[in-house]
């Protein structure tokens, strides 16, 4: 029995996994350094990773795990690794997409997607449309994303409507700026994991992180899996979540 499973069957309900998990996979140049290998088998097996953790989400019955997959900054690194990247994530949506939606997971995009090179723009719409109506774990592929700059586009659309008049400032409230983010629909993040042992959120979630519980893991991402995942989440229920108030409410 797993340590989630274990947990869970001890504490029944107020066990539950958390509902949605972010992960900043992080320390894939670091773990090839470590061999000897090119920073493009760091990602490649971060890719074997990914599988990896969304097969034990599905199985842990998390229902959103969003990862942070190419950064707004991440287009500073070196033209052959943005390249290698690129390839990536076409080959992991050409490859993957048939058995994703098989999993019943649904895929959701955020980040900028103009200016993309249109054959990302469109894999990254096919992984969308063909999953829509699936009903397991959603997915939430954080690309070409900036927590800053998502930001700045809600605030662009709301003042684009105060100027045409439909909006009064003073109803602009956290509420109306959560409305115009990338995906208003879907809960905050109760836990986001960093890996490689950086403790930092690099802007990731920088909105939706107000409450989230911050696990960092030593372990570099193409050594994630399972175990790992649930000893956060194992961490996670350790916390005592507050959300500013008194009353300690449990961790999930
Ligand atoms: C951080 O490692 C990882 C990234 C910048 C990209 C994450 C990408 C993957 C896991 C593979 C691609 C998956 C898809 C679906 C596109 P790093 O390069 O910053 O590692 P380092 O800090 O050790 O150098």
């Amino acid at each position: 029995m797993s340590q989630v499973e274990a947990v869970r069957s001890a504490c029944g309900e107020s066990c539950d996994p958390p509902r949605h998990v972010a992960i900043i996979m992080d320390g894939n140049g670091r773990w090839a350094a470590q061999r000897g290998l090119p920073r493009s088998e760091g990602h490649r097996r971060g890719v074997e990773a990914l599988r990896r953790t969304l097969r034990a989400a599905s199985d842990l019955g998390i229902g959103y795990l969003t990862i942070f997959s190419f950064s707004s900054e991440n287009w500073a690194r070196p033209p052959a690794e943005i390249r290698d990247l690129m390839g990536l994530l076409r080959r992991f949506i050409r490859n993957d997409l048939a058995d994703i939606h098989q999993a019943n997971i649904k895929v959701r995009i955020i980040g900028e997607r103009h200016h993309l090179d249109p054959e990302i723009g469109r894999l990254l719409q096919e992984a969308e449309d063909l999953t829509r109506g699936n009903t397991g774990l959603v997915l939430v592929v954080a690309f070409n994303y900036g927590s800053r700059q998502e930001i700045a586009r809600a605030a662009r659309r709301l003042a684009r409507e105060v100027a045409a008049g439909h909006l009064n400032p003073e109803e602009i409230t956290a509420e109306v700026i959560g409305t115009q983010l990338d995906a208003p629909d879907l809960p905050d993040p109760d836990l986001i994991i960093r890996t490689s042992g950086e403790q930092r959120l690099s802007n990731f979630l920088l909105w939706q992180a107000a409450y989230s519980e911050l696990v960092f893991v030593p372990t570099y991402w193409p050594d994630f899996d399972q175990a790992a995942l649930e000893s956060a989440i194992a961490e996670y229920r350790r916390r005592e979540r507050r959300f500013g108030g008194l009353a300690a409410r449990a961790g999930t």
